[in-house]
């Protein structure tokens, strides 16, 4: 682990991806290193305008519109906020990335996975892939209970976590084959064990990074 990464963490709703990031960060910071934690969508100005119009449930977006306020939140935070991270030396970590908008935007959306659409995920990178992203392996019915555990004390839900349980399903199956095409960069965790456990799992696979 010397210069610096860019490191996404994927995952279902409720897979444990802002409670690991976190930890993360903090122990990458205990290692000497200078690190930006982020997340999408919504972590520049524009982006948070983005973020009110996706996830307030005020609108509701054909899945056409969803997928480009998706990308256009990207390209603003990877130029805006990524880049310029990375360029000063920081790492860069942050919650969700493509990864997320091929699984909830193609596969749950039941958009056509073709290459036009894969292409335009590509170029709303604007040239910026993860070097690693870790992918919170976790059961849709586990994760549900997560979320229901977690809404009981009282956090508000968004538009997006109110989908179907099919959609959840093919969102899952969806992180399952990305990994399966990207064994390399996407490395999957098992998300079952405890918080400790997995986050230990998490620093097994950055110390050889
Ligand atoms: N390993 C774990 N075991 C049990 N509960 C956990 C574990 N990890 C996280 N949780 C709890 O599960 C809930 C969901 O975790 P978290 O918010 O980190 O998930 P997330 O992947 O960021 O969800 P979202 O996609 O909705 O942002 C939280 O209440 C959290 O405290
Ligand atoms: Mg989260």
């Amino acid at each position: 682990m010397t210069t610096a990464k860019f490191i996404t963490f994927e995952g279902g709703d409720g897979s444990g991806k802002t409670t690991q990031l976190s930890r993360t960060v903090d122990w990458l910071k205990s290692q000497g290193k200078d690190v930006l934690q982020t997340f999408e969508p919504g972590d520049t100005a524009l982006g948070k305008e983005i973020r009110r119009l996706l996830l307030s449930g005020e609108h509701t977006p054909v899945p056409v519109t969803e997928l480009l306020l998706f990308l256009a939140d990207r390209a603003q935070h990877v130029e805006k906020v990524i880049k310029p991270a990375l360029a000063a030396g920081k790492w860069v970590v942050c919650d969700r990335y493509t990864d997320s908008t091929l699984a909830y935007q193609l596969a749950g959306r039941a958009l056509e996975d073709n290459q036009t659409l894969r292409d335009m995920l590509r170029w709303a990178e604007c040239g910026l892939s993860p070097d690693v992203t870790i992918w919170l392996d976790l059961p849709v019915a586990d994760a549900a209970l997560r979320m229901q555990a977690r809404e009981s004390s009282g956090e508000v839900a968004n538009r997006l976590d109110h989908e179907k349980k099919a959609f959840h399903e093919a969102v899952y199956h969806a992180f399952a084959s990305i990994q399966k095409e990207n064994p390399q960069r996407m490395k999957c965790i098992d998300a079952r064990g405890d918080i400790a456990q997995v986050q230990q799992d998490i620093r097994e696979v950055l110390q050889h990074i």
